[in-house]
């Protein structure tokens, strides 16, 4: 980012929009890039607070009569020498006739002089007056070389003891994703709670970038205890997740594989999307981090929603290599490709910077997403190429089904030779792996109000009192596997498959 930052100052582009919450350590990284270029250039801020100071000088030492906008651009334009000018939160006030005209009037005089203006705010709102003048930046998150320093400093502020080069590596991955400020306090943290910062307080800081995480709302950090063997079938989805598996370490870069971008995983409700989805964390040995799309919506403010959505996608990025998670796509993005323009295009334009992130994203982030219907989804999401792949999860086949009761029998008892799995897996035909376990704990709920351990024929009972979904969804269902069975890989092996043909 620094590096791109300094080529747009040198190309002198006029207006640039710094997205940043990071003030200090952006102005560092200007600061830096004005001293280094030549011409060397001066460097000025402006706040709404203090009108525009000198980097550096104190804050009384400001221009005079700088305060206004519009004041503050007239005196930038009167300047001569090469100089970068940091606006500040400009956001509330750029929509204002006043301000837009006096910074397209700055930007025609700044041909061929050493000046650029710097818009810095931690969201991104743009005039349309302006939309072709301005190029908008984001302002990454601190690398490891960054956050070694924080650490380095860290240490040698508490005469900590010196670290060996795993246990500093550990400890500054641990903390890939938070500003500068957020590092410096879960290191304290850290440090607070056991009274050093070593290899051992990993955790601690791993569970503090957690909560920090979870705090900004829009991503959060999910830890699935289970494994994939609790999915049951879907044995071709696991095979290709399985494969996969060092898919983001550098051999495979070395051997020549690109790096896989997501998948798409359709399907019927209840058979076990999510639930694989969760599972392929540990199978990877990947982060997973879900985006919930609902709390990117935000219409308090134009613009919060995409602020939202870099935000999140920036941070999915920072602790990459991870999996990002997006459940139920295809409620997330529902309307967006439609004609329902209520919200002012709002979606349209989030469902947009999404696919174009996703179509230009260099960095490993694995993109899972699960949709129960596709009638609700964008189109472009099912071009070919957006993901790897498209798996379609259909209602268990009856050995998939014997496989979901083996699982869940075995969950709760231990010795499970008193079930016969193929009379059950026989007499829930069209139920989901969800609607199994249902009738598997209902049958348990009978069972413990008589005072007795659960047999088949409790199971066989409950079973016969549910109507699977299959059922009073029929059309939907139908119409999804239809659809799905042209265009998507199925999830179940192909000898399954066969079975279910036969059933
Ligand atoms: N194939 C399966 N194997 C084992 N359990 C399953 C399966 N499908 C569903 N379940 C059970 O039902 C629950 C809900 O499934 P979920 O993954 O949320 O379904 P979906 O996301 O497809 O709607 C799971 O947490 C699991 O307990
Ligand atoms: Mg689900």
């Amino acid at each position: 980012m620094k590096e791109e930052l300094n080529i747009l100052i040198q190309a002198q582009y006029p207006l640039i929009y710094l997205v940043t919450s990071e003030e200090e350590r952006a102005e560092l990284s200007i600061s830096a890039i004005a001293q280094s270029s030549k011409p060397q250039r001066r460097v000025y801020v402006w706040t709404v607070t203090h009108g525009i100071v000198e980097y550096g000088q104190p804050r009384n030492v400001t221009q005079h009569n700088t305060v206004s906008p519009e004041a503050a651009i007239e005196w930038i334009i009167r300047q001569k020498e090469p100089a970068i000018f940091i606006l500040k939160d400009l956001h509330p006030f750029i929509d204002a006739p006043a301000t837009t005209r006096s910074l397209r009037d700055a930007i025609a005089s700044f041909k061929g002089t050493n000046k650029n203006i710097i818009l810095m705010s931690p969201m991104q709102q743009v005039p349309i007056e302006l939309e072709k003048e301005v190029v908008v930046l984001d302002f990454q998150l601190p690398d490891m070389g960054e956050l070694n320093k924080v650490l380095t400093y860290h240490i040698d502020q508490n005469r900590g003891r010196r670290l060996t080069t795993e246990a500093r590596e550990k400890l500054l991955r641990a903390a890939l994703g938070l500003t500068k400020d957020e590092a410096e306090k879960v290191y304290r943290k850290a440090q607070v709670t056991t009274g050093r910062l070593t290899e051992d307080e990993v955790d601690i800081v791993l569970s503090e970038k957690k909560q920090l995480i979870r705090r900004n709302g829009i991503l959060e950090y999910i830890e699935e205890d289970e494994t994939i063997e609790a999915v049951g079938g879907l044995e071709e989805l696991k095979k290709w997740l399985t494969q996969r598996s060092n898919a983001f370490t550098e051999r495979a870069r070395e051997y020549g594989l690109p790096q896989p971008k997501g998948m798409l995983i359709l399907g019927v409700p209840g058979c076990g999307k999510s639930l694989i989805a969760k599972t392929t964390s540990r199978l990877w040995g990947l982060p997973l981090l879900r985006l919930d799309m609902g709390r990117v919506y935000d219409g308090s403010m134009v613009g919060r929603s995409e602020a939202n959505l870099r935000n999140a996608l920036k941070t999915a990025e920072s602790i990459s290599p991870a999996i990002l998670f997006i459940d139920e796509l295809d409620k997330s993005f529902a309307g967006s490709s439609g004609s329902g323009d209520s919200d002012g295009g709002t979606s349209s334009r989030i469902f947009g910077s999404f696919l174009t992130w996703m179509q230009e994203k260099k960095s490993p982030v694995f993109v899972m997403a699960t949709a129960n219907r596709v009638e609700r989804l964008p189109g472009e999401f099912l071009r070919k190429g957006r993901f790897d792949e498209i798996f379609f999860v259909d209602l268990p086949t009856p050995e998939e089904r014997q496989d979901i009761y083996r699982i869940h029998l075995t969950k709760r008892r231990t010795d499970i030779s008193r079930f016969d799995l193929q009379q059950l897996a026989k007499m829930s035909d069209g139920f989901s792996g969800a609607e199994i376990e249902q009738a598997l704990v209902a049958a348990m709920y009978e069972a413990f109000a008589q005072d007795r351990e659960f047999t088949q024929l409790d199971i066989i009972a409950a079973l016969k009192a549910t109507l699977p979904l299959s059922r009073t969804m029929q059309e939907q269902v139908t119409a999804l596997r239809d659809w799905a069975r042209q265009r998507a890989r199925p999830a179940a092996s192909s000898v399954a498959e066969y079975q279910r043909m036969e059933f």
